[in-house]
């Protein structure tokens, strides 16, 4: 892939100052924002230099399955042209397009095989608005020098808030009462029906969703016990408890947080179910296979466990529709859903309006700011480098991003290139077979810009060049 466009060599430091999008103007996700300022805070006095990677009329970039609007306009801010499609696109028609872009955003359903990667001659990086990445062939990508980025935790506060909402439904058993008010039982009730208040909230997996929950039950008058494998201060009054079993020993309610690990398989099980308090009740919106469900089933049956939530499962029907999640799925599911206070929902934990807009804040910010600036930060398949900006008053400096072959030598050679000027700073990191260089090296003119990407385009380790001036 060949990044430096030619007509660049004539682009000037003026046009670069004309450039209307700003990545430093860029509105940023609500967690983001406060840390992307501290270096202009820090800096005030000084203005950082806008680079420019393309005439900003040449960045093309193609958005499919509907992503939010936001990237839209975030990426027209930066001037580059968007093309943007409601709909996923199939192999074949992609075979025919991706050529022409620089960029691509997508969520799950458009497929980026080898195949079509292959025929990627321009591409830079590729967004996932969404979480997985499975969609995307990452190794292949990574191979070709395309970063790809997605949003793994825009949706964190839209997942614990759903925890809440059914912390109180269980203890208040409000699933059964609205169905039974649905088909027309009139069944007011109050035994085993309990406040939350002063009960003990045990959440397994204290990252980014278990410990918004923990503040949000706090708030609640929860008392708040957590496991986790890695020492984490707590939030709040929060406490971490040393072993699993404290935690199912201690705790009215169970919430699961974790990844899908080999370690978190079918974390709760028959033991553990056991080690509970009688009367607990278990919530699990991380993934589906920490929970042996039949096992679950059974101590729902015992009366151990007085209720369960669940949002996830081992096996999810691929598109929505009647009569899909049924026994072929998951051979226990009507088993399951015939247990009263057992609260089942379609995987929606992350699903709100605001995580689909901090999911398309994250990702565009994301992708441009790797576009103009060549900040790798957050990629899921490529070595995360990043350079602090260059300054306003930096004439003549130029951002070298090179991605090579992660093999001995490459650095003495490229450092060798760009001897003749003065390396301001350089980052190097690698990831597998990949490895990133980022450098600002000054006293460069036009013409020694062009002798740069040649030698540099010579050498045998290379899989792609920017330059950005
Ligand atoms: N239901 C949904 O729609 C939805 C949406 C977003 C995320 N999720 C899922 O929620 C889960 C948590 O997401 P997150 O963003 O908080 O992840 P995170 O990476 O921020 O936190 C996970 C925590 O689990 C801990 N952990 C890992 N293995 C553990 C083990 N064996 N025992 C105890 N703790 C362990 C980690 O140390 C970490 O603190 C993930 O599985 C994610 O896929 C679900």
């Amino acid at each position: 892939m060949s990044a430096l466009n030619i007509n660049n060599l004539q682009n000037t430091f003026q046009d670069a100052l004309n450039f209307g999008g700003s990545p430093g103007a860029v509105s940023t996700s609500p967690t983001q924002s406060f840390m992307n300022s501290l270096p202009q805070r820090l800096n005030a006095a000084k203005q950082q230099k806008v680079l420019k990677p393309f005439s900003t009329g040449d960045m093309k970039i193609l958005l499919l399955e509907n992503v939010n609007q936001t990237a839209i306009e975030i990426f027209k801010q930066q001037g580059y042209q968007v093309e943007f499609h409601k709909t996923a696109m199939g192999e074949d028609e992609l075979l025919g397009k991706i050529k022409d872009f620089h960029a691509i955003g997508i969520r799950s359903k458009t497929k980026l095989t080898a195949k079509v990667l292959e025929q990627a001659k321009n591409l830079i990086c590729i967004g996932c608005f969404c979480i997985g990445t499975n969609q995307v062939d990452l190794n292949y990508a990574a191979d070709k020098g395309i970063a790809v980025f997605n949003s793994p935790f825009s949706n964190s506060r839209s997942v614990a808030e759903l925890v809440i909402a059914e912390i109180i439904t269980l203890a208040r058993q409000l699933g059964d009462r609205s169905i039974e008010l649905h088909t027309g039982t009139w069944n007011k009730v109050s035994a085993r029906c309990w406040e939350v208040r002063g009960k003990t909230l045990g959440i397994i997996g204290y990252g980014h969703i278990g410990s918004q929950l923990s503040v949000l039950a706090e708030a609640m008058g929860l008392h708040v016990i957590y496991y986790d494998i890695v020492t984490i201060m707590a939030l709040g009054t929060a406490k971490q408890v040393a072993t699993l079993d404290e935690l199912l020993n201690k705790a009215d309610f169970v919430s699961l947080h974790v990844p899908e690990t080999p370690e978190t398989r079918n974390m709760l099980s028959a033991p553990q179910f056991a080690a509970m308090k009688d009367g607990a009740y278990v919530i699990n919106a991380s993934r589906g296979t920490v929970v042996d469900i039949p096992a679950l089933v059974q101590a729902m049956k015992a009366n151990k466990i007085a209720g369960a939530a669940l949002d996830v499962y081992p096996n999810e029907p691929g598109k929505n529709g009647a009569g899909t999640y049924n026994d072929d799925l998951n051979s226990w599911t009507s088993e399951l859903v015939s247990l009263p206070n057992v609260v089942l929902t379609p995987h929606i934990g992350g699903s709100t309006e605001e995580a689909q807009t901090a999911i398309g804040i994250e990702v565009s910010n994301a992708l441009s700011k790797y576009i103009n600036e060549g900040n790798s930060v957050g990629a899921v398949n490529f070595p995360e480098v990043s350079l602090r900006s260059l300054d306003l008053d930096q004439e003549n400096t130029v951002r070298v991003l090179y991605i090579h072959q992660n093999i001995p030598g490459v650095l003495k050679t490229v450092n060798n290139i760009l001897s003749n000027h003065n390396i301001e700073k350089q980052f190097s990191d690698s990831n597998g077979n990949i490895a990133y260089l980022m450098a600002d090296i000054s006293q460069v003119n036009q013409s020694d810009i062009k002798q740069i990407y040649e030698e540099l385009n010579q050498t045998s380790a290379k899989i792609s060049i920017r330059l950005l001036y």
